[in-house]
């Protein structure tokens, strides 16, 4: 006898891979899937229009650049993105330009995740494929078992995808992580004391290319949107209130992080789209149990200085994508194996190039002179001499001629 609690399913289908999350990553890795001839189902909680309305990094590494244009998702970014060839370190009031092109000879490429989420998601729709944003109720079972499930319900009822993988690309606060025994698992983990107040600004852009901002007063980042629109953050305490801050508070905290001998100063206009981004360093290994494997934010996060987040997702879907088509063709799981230590080369790369980053950039809350006059000696190092250079400018444009 039924419990009367329990719903009976009113669908029940089955796909090859599931995959739990249709941001970025999610939608990717079903893009290359289909591309491989492995049928998916994707499932996200969020509607695309909640997606779509978050505001979130805005910069692409080469190889992200590359996986989106080469795999036929869109070229926009060719159109409405920029080709940034450095970026300024501005600390004791000047700026100091890191040349990508010529340390490196590559560029990184300003185009919010935003579009990047809006040309898969288009992408999607075009090739037909089954996406399902705005689903309520999503669970996951017998996740590392040899036939995982996923189930959720609507009004009609419940429903069941069982399928032969089961891929967790569902964002930080994974589900899907959590079906991995805890005995299995092992969580790297770092909280940082301080977080973003990120803000919109309607104004033209300040400086042609990005300025990572270290001063006596905390950081401050000056990003760019459009010619009207622009991004902005600067550095404050997690637990900062949005409605403390009027415009002019805004504005008199932001030109004195970046006041120096050299008159540089911001263009202001109206603000909007406050919000605090509190944030941390994770890693979950193993990336991989049994059925299922993680991807994405699920697996791992980082401070967003730098902005490694979205494209540390797409490298793993890229990876993640050729070894289940191997996985599928052999009919063996065992292949899933290779995943995880390949992605985890470039996630742990990012953690410390982010990490290196926000702690060479931020002020601790109980920082002194010694610590900001270290911080400015490291700076300096780092402007001053090509090794130094070279080391950020790789990691920035996303170790360049690397898998
Ligand atoms: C942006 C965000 C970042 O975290 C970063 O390092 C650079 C740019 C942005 O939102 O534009």
């Amino acid at each position: 006898m039924k419990k009367e609690t329990e719903v009976s399913a009113v669908s029940s289908s089955s796909t090859q891979v599931g995959i739990v999350g249709g941001g970025p990553a999610g939608l990717m890795l079903s893009h290359l899937l289909d591309r491989a001839g492995i049928d998916n189902i994707v499932i996200d909680n969020r509607t695309r229009g909640e997606i779509e309305s978050t505001v979130r990094a805005g910069i692409l590494e080469v190889d992200s650049v590359n996986l989106l244009v080469d795999t036929g998702v869109s070229d926009r970014v060719f159109r409405d993105g920029h080709a940034h060839e450095g970026i300024e370190l501005r600390f004791g009031g000047e700026n100091h330009r890191i040349d990508f092109k010529s340390l490196v000879g590559e560029s990184a490429w300003l185009y919010p995740q935003t579009d990047v989420f809006i040309d898969l998601a288009d992408s999607r729709e075009r090739d037909g494929a089954d996406v399902r944003f705005g689903i309520g109720g999503v669970r996951v079972s017998d996740a590392t078992a040899d036939r995982p499930s996923i189930t959720y319900s609507d009004d009609q009822g419940e429903h069941e995808i069982h399928c032969d993988y089961l891929v967790g690309a569902d964002g930080s606060r994974s589900i899907c992580r959590h079906e991995m025994p805890e005995s299995q698992r092992r969580h790297f983990f770092k909280e940082y004391p301080f977080a973003w107040f990120g803000f919109l600004v309607e104004a033209p852009p300040s400086a042609p290319e990005l300025v990572y901002v270290h001063s006596d007063r905390g950081f401050a980042l000056i990003s760019q949107r459009t010619d009207s629109l622009q991004r902005m953050y600067f550095q404050c305490d997690p637990d900062e209130d949005v409605a403390k801050w009027s415009d002019d508070r805004i504005w008199e905290e932001m030109q004195a992080r970046v006041a120096g001998a050299d008159g540089f100063s911001l263009k202001e206009g109206p603000i909007s789209d406050q919000a605090v981004l509190r944030f941390r360093s994770f890693v979950c290994e193993p990336m991989r149990y049994g059925s299922m494997v993680l991807a994405g934010d699920a697996a791992h996060t980082v401070p967003p200085t730098g902005a490694k987040g979205l494209n540390l997702a797409l490298a793993d879907v890229k990876i993640l994508a050729e070894v289940l088509e191997r996985s599928v063709a052999a009919d063996d799981k065992t292949i899933l194996d290779d995943y995880g230590p390949r992605a985890l080369d470039r996630v742990w790369r990012a953690q410390q190039f982010s990490y290196w980053m926000t702690t060479m950039l931020h002020t601790l809350p109980e920082a002194d002179d010694y610590d900001n006059a270290r911080q400015v000696a490291e700076l300096a190092s780092v402007v001053s001499s090509v090794p130094g250079s070279t080391y950020l400018a790789e990691a920035y444009t996303g170790w360049p001629g690397r898998d």
